[in-house]
């Protein structure tokens, strides 16, 4: 048996940012690209949302939606159906993947996440999942909470404006109708809400490395961000025989 230090490439990677940055479809690249799991926090957030508005539970009752994301198991499994998800969400054996997309998630989702207790479930499953390796987690304290000693942290930022373009264009690729100034003032309110709340708020970590994406596409950025993969490495001391 010899003792070794090598270098490995990053098996933790942790991508934050603000609401429609692009972390999910450039996430779920890199970790194709890598073999890695993708996993989308995010999903977990909307997935209590959701199940709390189809209960008819008083979102304000923070108590309540609290016991909800403490007692149901939320599953974020790898993209099952090529039909620009990025991850599946399974709630008691049923697919509700599309449904953590619908506006009245949107519209309640940063209210939701802001509860202490709600994190503490979510997290604590993120966490799990998280320190087993060989993944990329996107969300917005996955570098500053969940996941502190991640290898290698990005922060995708853009303008809101750039932000709010992007979602709209991707409901209309959908087939669905859109309002631009809407998607913007939304953009906007669930970012004040993210970066302003007490607990786990959206910010940039110490040791994030901050791509701004702004003026480049998608293909730019995935580049961009595989370079740093490339550059980044973890160490590795151990014993080999
Ligand atoms: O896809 P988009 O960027 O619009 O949002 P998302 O990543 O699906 O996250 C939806 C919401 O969940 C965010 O606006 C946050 O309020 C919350 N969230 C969070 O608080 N912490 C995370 N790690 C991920 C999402």
């Amino acid at each position: 048996m010899k003792f070794v230090s090598e270098i490995h490439p990053p098996s933790i990677i942790a991508i934050d940012g603000p609401a429609a940055s692009g972390k999910s479809t450039i996430g779920k690249r890199l970790a194709d690209k890598l073999g890695y799991l993708f996993f989308d926090t995010g999903l977990m957030y909307r997935a209590v949302t959701w199940l709390a508005l189809q209960r008819r539970l008083d979102l304000g009752n923070e108590a309540a939606v609290t016991t909800l994301a403490e007692s149901v198991p939320i599953e974020v499994q790898p993209a099952s159906q090529p039909d620009g998800r990025s991850c599946d969400v399974i709630v008691e054996g049923v697919d509700i993947t599309w449904e953590t997309r619908r506006p009245e998630v949107d519209a309640n989702v940063s209210a939701i996440s802001a509860y202490p207790g709600v994190r503490r479930a979510l997290s604590a499953q993120q966490r799990r999942i998280g320190q087993r390796g060989n993944v990329v987690m996107v969300g917005r304290d996955i570098g500053t909470v969940v996941l502190p000693d991640a290898d290698l942290k990005i922060y995708l930022d853009a303008t809101p404006e750039e932000r709010a373009r992007r979602r709209y264009d991707e409901i209309i690729a959908r087939g669905e109708i859109a309002d631009y100034d809407e998607i913007l003032a939304k953009v906007i309110e669930r970012d004040r809400i993210d970066s302003t709340r007490d607990v786990a708020p959206l910010k940039v970590a110490e040791d994030a490395i901050v791509v701004d994406s702004d003026k480049l596409n998608a293909e730019e950025v995935f580049q961009q961000i595989l370079v740093l993969c490339k550059t980044t490495h973890r160490p590795y001391l151990g014993f080999m025989s």
